[in-house]
């Protein structure tokens, strides 16, 4: 499988990390990218990368967008004249299939992939959407990339993943917001700096590992960790008393929202 990464960013460097970790050849990886310092980065590891698409060698099996939202429009006028039968995916938050289909001059060999920060320690989770035409092994293709930095799950929905995105596309940015937090409160109630931020991460790392686990749902592990008149019952009855879990669920709402408002944004040029 040869791969073009078009954009040589944050993303794009995770995933080629994870599919080099894999065993797939530097040389069958090219990337093109506007910054020399993320050429020389990538050239370091092996792998070929040029300034301008036109400076690509020959044919590529998938083509991966990994530029910014408000970068994809002209890239995909750009990639449409040479994807040839590629597999394009595109990793672009909110921008939807039909745009980019329409850009790509109807090209529609084409998944839309939602990843997600972990990825850059190999433990992502990425949503992934196929256009209807997407054959299975393209679909084997793509999530064969994904998976090279955690786990994926498909949608047959595309507007669901808005959700994935509010979900666990920005999830990890609530996840530290809640460790600050704890973080913060060990450190006022008089833990010194660094033991605070350990106990809030490990406390953190510990209970999601326990979790993943699947043994017991989520409420069940709670309840297992709240005896009657204790410690947990008092700080999770003052939670409730704040409404926290329904300002979470409004709060990854509004993410979602904002994700369907992003794809008509960038969807118009
Ligand atoms: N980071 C996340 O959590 C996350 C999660 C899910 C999806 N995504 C999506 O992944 C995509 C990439 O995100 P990222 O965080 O990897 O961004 P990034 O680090 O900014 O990477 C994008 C790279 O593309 C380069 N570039 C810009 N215009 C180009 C052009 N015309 N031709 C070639 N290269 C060009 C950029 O160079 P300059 O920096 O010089 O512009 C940059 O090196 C975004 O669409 C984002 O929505 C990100």
């Amino acid at each position: 499988m040869r791969i073009l990464f078009v954009g040589g960013g944050n993303m794009a460097t995770a995933l080629i990390g994870g599919l080099l970790a894999q065993g797939l050849a530097a040389r069958d990886l090219e990337v093109v990218d506007i910054s020399p310092e993320v050429r020389s980065r990538l050239a370091g590891r092996g792998v070929r990368a040029v300034a301008d698409l036109s400076a690509c060698s020959g044919a590529f099996d998938v083509i991966v967008l990994a530029v910014k939202p408000q970068q994809i429009a002209p890239i995909c006028k750009a990639v449409g004249p040479m994807a040839g039968g590629a597999l394009i995916v595109s990793i672009a938050a909110g921008i939807r299939t039909g745009d980019l289909v329409r850009w790509l001059g109807g090209h529609r060999r084409l998944v839309r992939a939602m990843p997600n920060t972990p990825a850059l320690i190999g433990a992502g989770i990425t949503g992934l959407y196929a256009a209807s035409e997407v054959t299975d092994a393209d679909r084997g293709r793509a999530h064969r990339i994904l998976g090279a930095v955690g786990s994926v799950l498909w949608f047959e929905r595309e507007a669901l993943l808005d959700v994935v995105t509010a979900v666990s596309g920005s999830g990890p940015a609530y996840v530290f917001y809640f460790i600050e937090a704890l973080e913060e409160a060990g450190r006022s109630l008089g833990i010194e700096p660094a033991a605070a931020r350990r106990l809030a991460i490990e406390t953190f790392a510990g209970a999601a590992g326990l979790a993943a686990r699947g043994e017991d749902p989520p409420a069940m592990l709670r309840g297992k960790v709240t005896s009657k008149g204790g410690t947990t019952e008092c700080a999770l009855q003052a939670l409730d008393a704040s409404r926290v879990k329904e300002h979470i669920i409004a709060a990854v709402k509004a993410a979602s929202e904002r994700a369907r408002e992003m794809g008509d944004e960038f969807g118009k040029s």
